[in-house]
């Protein structure tokens, strides 16, 4: 199976938010004792309007046989995608821009296959080559060290809470970048805020998704 990461386009929009949707809310992630994330679909639709990075919004394609398009013969179907948005560091005398990452989906019947790695190595390396200085986010902190992320604390950066924790994480793409960030607190867009966005969800998700129902939990 070949994977191929690019940039996301218009044409992609419907399957990669599908692809959210089912990523983060199939029951056997919730049985795990993962949290249900029913707005992870909505936060990708809004971030192309604002605070995301176009150049960073990036799929994941495999050709596979079994999906062959009839009419056009092509094999290759996006099962994955990461997207970037901004944020900043605030401290005293400082405001440093870093980048943030997420959601972060593979389809369920495509993961720990690799898919996930493909994504973050490629976004890792293409917010290098665009100049990015940081990257900080909230994630899982059994599944991202392996790429280098590193807990925030070590910087001496909380969240915008005054806190730090494990799945506070952050790399630095510019050496010692961070340096000057120490005591600042981190901010990333309003969207990653699901108290804020509840109703807005529940709206889309009533136009958008209105003839689609998740599987059943139980
Ligand atoms: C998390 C996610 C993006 C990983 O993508 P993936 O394609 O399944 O992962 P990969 O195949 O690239 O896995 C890479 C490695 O991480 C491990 N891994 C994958 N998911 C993991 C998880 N949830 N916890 C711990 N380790 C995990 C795999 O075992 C694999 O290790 P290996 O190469 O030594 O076998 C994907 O499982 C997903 O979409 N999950 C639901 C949504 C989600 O939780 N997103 C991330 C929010 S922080």
């Amino acid at each position: 199976m070949n994977i191929t990461v690019r940039n996301e386009q218009e044409k992609d929009y419907r399957i990669v938010e599908e692809i959210t949707r089912a990523a983060f809310s199939y029951p056997e992630r919730i049985a795990r004792g993962g949290i249900d994330c029913p707005y992870e679909h909505w936060m990708v639709h809004e971030l192309r309007k604002r605070d995301g990075i176009p150049g960073l919004s990036l799929v994941a394609e495999i050709d596979d046989i079994r999906l062959q398009d009839s009419q056009s013969g092509s094999c290759n179907h996006i099962v994955g995608h990461i997207i970037c948005s901004k944020a900043e560091v605030r401290s005293s005398d400082h405001v440093i821009p870093v980048l943030n990452f997420g959601p972060l989906s593979v389809l369920p019947a495509y993961q720990r296959m690799g898919i996930g790695k493909a994504l973050i190595r490629n976004m890792i390396s293409k917010a290098a080559k665009l100049g990015y200085g940081a990257i900080l986010f909230f994630g899982r902190p059994e599944y991202y060290p392996q790429f280098g992320f590193k807990e925030a604390s070590i910087w001496g950066i909380t969240d915008s809470n005054g806190n730090h924790y494990p799945a506070f994480m952050g790399m630095e793409l510019i050496p010692d970048y961070l340096s000057c960030a120490r005591g600042g607190k981190y901010y990333e867009s309003d969207l990653y805020d699901d108290d804020q966005n509840c109703d807005k969800v529940r709206d889309f998700d009533t136009v958008y998704f209105a003839s689609e129902r998740l599987p059943d939990r139980d």
